[in-house]
């Protein structure tokens, strides 16, 4: 499929769900007032790939990823890892709770793809 619709109220607060996007896993965390907190506060200037979170979300309470590792491509575990994200097995690369490389061999965030708010839903490509 070019687009897929995800309802928001399929993703409850604190949780991350995987969903199927042209072959791929896209991770669609929803957080929580905590978490947002913690990514809004890191660093930029400390990360290996350095974005803030506001260059990576639409909504603050949404983190849409591609969930492929950028290392070598293996599929990260959502909510794992010690810095409230992602961590992927492979060669123990820690994603932020953005998506954000942050420990481990993976030399860039994992991707965000194009998509926008339609109504209650996540609208992912087009
Ligand atoms: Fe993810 Fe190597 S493929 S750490």
């Amino acid at each position: 499929l070019a687009a897929i619709e995800i309802k928001l109220a399929d993703v409850p607060e604190g949780q991350t769900k995987t969903f199927e996007w042209r072959g791929k896993p896209v991770f669609v965390k929803h957080r929580t007032a905590q978490e947002i907190k913690r990514e809004k506060s890191v660093n930029v200037s400390d990360l290996r790939h350095p974005e803030h979170d506001d260059q990576r979300v639409q909504k603050d309470e949404w983190s849409v990823v591609i969930g492929v590792c950028t290392h070598l491509g293996c599929v990260p575990i959502a909510n794992a890892g010690d810095f409230g994200g992602y961590y992927c097995p492979c060669h123990g690369s820690h994603y932020d709770g953005s998506g954000r490389i942050r420990k481990g061999p993976a030399p860039l965030n994992l991707h965000v793809p194009a998509y926008t708010f339609k109504d209650d839903v996540i609208v992912i490509g087009s």
